[in-house]
């Protein structure tokens, strides 16, 4: 969780359930060229026990979404009888706040002592602050907490901006997998950690970790 100002939350880590997968579908489609269907996310979230899925939600859009649609009620009752027995002026507001404030999500599964990274998304309207880098530091907390020994991954060749991402936090380029995204025949890393409990990587993920609580809790 990270507080802002007057010690207001802002950004919170939640596991995902099934009631946000349509959000997170609505992600998935504007940050990744080819999607899963939608069944798989339900397969993930309750039938694979190996599975950890989060979202990020920042709850200032929460907030907003709430205090619009307060704001709605309030002129609707305010009008003059009849008007006010109308629906209220529609306003571009999500299906339900809760949802419309998820702005990423991440997952992985746990094989054996390995962590592997499956996805991770941020909405492209919320990238270059930081945020995508909470999601795999999240991972990366669950993959201690699981017992994992290691951290790996695939991603496309051409993907840098991910690619620096990672490789701030220590993977490694490992093999590539040919041909390995169907949709356009693009080759992947593969990317590796050190062992995650080695205390230079520790130490390095710690550091990482605190500065970038640091950027998120005071920008
Ligand atoms: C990859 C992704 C999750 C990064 O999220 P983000 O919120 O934009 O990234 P952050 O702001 O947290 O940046 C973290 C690091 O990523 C790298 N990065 C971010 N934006 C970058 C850019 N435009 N160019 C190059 N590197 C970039 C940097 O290393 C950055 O660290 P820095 O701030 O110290 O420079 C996001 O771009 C995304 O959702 N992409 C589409 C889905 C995807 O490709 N997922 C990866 C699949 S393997």
């Amino acid at each position: 969780m990270i507080r802002q100002k007057g010690n207001r939350v802002r950004y919170v880590i939640d596991r995902m359930t099934m009631s946000d997968v349509p959000r997170v579908i609505e992600i998935e489609r504007l940050a990744y060229p080819s999607t899963w269907p939608p069944s798989a996310y339900r397969k993930e979230l309750q039938d694979n026990r190996w599975a950890h899925y989060i979202v990020l939600r920042d709850k200032h859009i929460l907030e907003e979404q709430v205090s619009a649609s307060q704001e709605s009620e309030r002129l609707r009752k305010n009008r003059p009888f009849p008007l006010s027995l109308l629906p209220g002026r529609p306003i571009a507001l999500a299906p339900s706040p809760d949802l419309a404030s998820i702005i990423g999500f991440s997952g992985l599964w746990l094989m054996v002592d390995e962590a592997h990274v499956t996805t991770i998304a941020m909405h492209p309207e919320h990238r270059g602050h930081g945020l995508g880098e909470f999601l795999l530091v999240s991972l990366i907390d669950i993959s201690y907490n699981i017992g994992a020994k290691w951290v790996t991954l695939e991603v496309r060749v051409s993907n840098h901006t991910a690619q620096n991402l990672y490789r701030k936090y220590g993977f490694r380029e490992a093999g590539v997998r040919h041909r390995y995204y169907s949709d356009n025949q693009e080759d992947a890393l593969i990317m590796w950690t050190d062992e995650i409990n080695s205390p230079a990587y520790k130490q390095k993920f710690l550091a990482l970790k605190a500065a970038l609580f640091q950027r998120l809790e005071t920008e």
